[in-house]
């Protein structure tokens, strides 16, 4: 499967994860704002897709929010959510990857990238990018998950869609699925990519019958 082949069929089955359940966005955007505690400023959503999570960070705060993605479809589609909302002139859309930012050293206040990481090419470069653009003393928080405060319910059944979905890709699917989602996979991109200073949180892809489901995986760190 090419790279955009893989990108529409990951927006793809975010869309039918979430059919009637909750908006998992505002969940997640109250767990970075409470843990990195961002100045307002120039913020990152990286692997921002549609802009699921950009849009609810700008909507949450006063500061401009640049959403990166390499799937320029899914940008314009955020671009016309933002001016529907009357947010255009606090959110910009840049096609790129993660592993080749085109964003100048110690711009950012906040980075954040939900879902994203799992499909980055070079892992360790992306997390190097990230910090070469966070400025001194900024967040960043890199994974996946719902939301700690998303409703236990919905939860366990996003995350049972979730898993019958992969499962029922190919075998090696579902195996990549969990690897990519551990925390000693976290751990081993984040010394990779140099970080000396750095919390891994959560636990990854779970059995969805858990009470932690859903909870995710993420990877947090300060540029010092
Ligand atoms: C599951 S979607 C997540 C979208 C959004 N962050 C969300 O939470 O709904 C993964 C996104 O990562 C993007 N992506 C894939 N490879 C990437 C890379 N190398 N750098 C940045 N984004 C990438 C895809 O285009 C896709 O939009």
């Amino acid at each position: 499967m090419n790279r955009l082949n893989k990108r529409q069929g990951c927006r793809h089955a975010q869309r039918e994860l979430q059919e009637r359940l909750p908006d998992i966005y505002p969940y997640v955007v109250a767990d970075i704002l409470r843990y990195c505690k961002p100045d307002k400023g120039l913020w990152v959503d990286l692997g921002s897709g549609d802009g699921g999570i950009g849009l609810e960070l700008a909507r949450e705060s006063g500061s401009t929010v640049v959403l990166i993605d390499p799937n320029a479809e899914a940008l314009g589609k955020a671009a016309r959510k933002a001016a529907g909302a009357g947010l255009e002139c606090r959110v910009l859309t840049v096609a790129s990857c993660a592993e080749a930012l085109p964003l100048p050293d110690g711009i950012a206040d906040l980075v954040v990238s939900r879902g994203s990481i799992f499909f980055w090419d070079d892992s360790p470069e992306g997390l190097r990018e990230v910090y070469r653009i966070l400025r001194r003393g900024a967040r960043a928080m890199i994974g996946g998950g719902l939301g700690q405060d998303y409703p236990q319910w919905a939860r366990q059944e996003f995350t049972r869609r979730r898993h019958e979905d992969v499962r029922n890709r190919d075998p090696g699917a579902y195996a990549e699925f969990k690897r990519v989602r551990h925390s000693d996979t976290f751990k081993r991109w984040a010394q990779a990519a140099g970080l000396s200073d750095f919390t891994v949180v959560g636990e990854g892809a779970r059995n969805p019958a858990r009470a932690d489901a859903g909870l995710g995986i993420w990877l947090r760190f300060t540029k010092e």
